[in-house]
C-alpha cells in the first residue's frame, strides 16, 4: 500500500488526476471506476482541464460508477448520475455508451445486479478504481456490517451514512434509504485502486485504517489492506491521525 500526504486538497486532487492522467496515456481504453461524493471533485476539475487544455482524450475510456440512491430519478439534482454528468461527462470527450452507471430504478434488482457485473467482466475488469471513504468506512455503499456482499446488491444506508449526505439534500427526510452499490468483490477485482481522503472529518477512520492493520467487516475499507496495489491520497487533515 502507498501512502501519499499532500499539504492540502488542491494538491490532493493534481496527484489523483497525475495518476488517472498516465493510466489514460498508457492505455486510451482504459476501463475506470468512478466514485461520487465530494472527494473527488477536485480531482474530475483537474481532469476536465487537462482535457481542455492539454488534449486528455477519454474518447476510449469506458466508466463504471460505483454506486448509486435507489428509487431517485435519475434526472434527479441528487442521483449519482446527475452528479457524473454535472461534475465530469459533460465536460469531456466520453462516449456516452461507455458509461456505466447502476441503475437507481431496475426493473428487476437481482438480473440488473448480476448483469453490472457481468458488464465489468466482459470488459476485462477495472483496470484502476477510484474511491472515497465513509466517515464509518463505508466503500461505495458497503456498509460496516457483520458481512459484506460480493457482487452488485441493494443496501440500506445507515444512520450515520444518512446523516453525512443529508448535507446535498434539502432536509434529512429526502435522503434515500437504500442504494444500490458494487460490492467488495468487483472492487477487489480492480487492477489499481486510488483511496482518496480529506479533511478532519476522515482523520479517524484513516488513522484506524492505518494503524489498527486489522481486517473487520465493521471497516469496509480495511479489506483494501488485502489488496496488491491500493495507493491512499491523503491532505495533512485527514493523515492527522495516522
Ligand atoms: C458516499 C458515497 C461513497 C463516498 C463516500 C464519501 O456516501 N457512496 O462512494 O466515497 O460517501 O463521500 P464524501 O467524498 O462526500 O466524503
Amino acid at each position: 500500500m502507498k501512502i501519499i500526504i499532500e499539504k492540502n486538497y488542491s494538491d490532493l486532487s493534481k496527484k489523483a488526476a497525475d495518476i488517472i492522467e498516465k493510466e489514460i496515456r498508457n492505455k486510451s481504453d482504459l476501463i475506470l471506476g468512478l466514485a461520487t461524493g465530494s472527494t473527488p471533485v477536485g480531482t474530475y476539475k483537474e481532469l476536465i482541464r487537462r482535457h481542455k487544455e492539454e488534449g486528455l482524450d477519454f474518447a476510449k475510456v469506458t466508466t463504471f460508477n460505483l454506486d448509486e440512491y435507489l428509487g431517485i430519478p435519475h434526472d434527479h439534482i441528487n442521483s449519482y448520475h446527475y452528479f457524473m454528468y454535472d461534475n465530469l461527462f459533460k465536460h469531456i470527450n466520453i462516449d456516452e455508451d461507455n458509461i456505466n452507471i447502476p441503475n437507481g430504478n431496475p426493473e428487476n434488482v437481482e438480473e440488473y445486479c448480476k448483469s453490472y457485473d457481468e458488464d465489468i467482466e466482459k470488459q476485462g475488469g477495472i483496470d484502476l478504481q477510484i474511491l472515497g471513504i465513509g466517515e464509518n468506512g463505508h466503500i461505495a455503499f458497503n456498509e460496516p456490517d457483520d458481512k459484506l456482499y460480493l457482487g452488485t446488491h441493494i443496501t440500506d444506508l445507515t444512520e450515520s451514512t444518512i446523516r453525512a449526505n443529508a448535507r446535498f439534500f434539502d432536509s434529512i427526510e429526502e435522503v434515500p434509504k437504500k442504494a444500490i452499490t458494487m460490492g467488495l468483490g468487483s472492487i477487489m477485482k480492480a487492477k489499481k485502486i486510488l483511496l482518496l481522503a480529506n479533511g478532519k472529518s476522515k482523520a479517524n477512520i484513516i488513522g484506524k485504517l492505518l494503524k489498527d492493520e486489522v481486517v473487520s467487516t465493521y471497516n469496509p475499507a480495511s479489506l483494501l489492506l488485502l489488496h496488491p496495489d491500493v495507493t491512499i491520497i491523503l491532505d495533512e487533515e485527514s493523515a492527522s491521525e495516522y
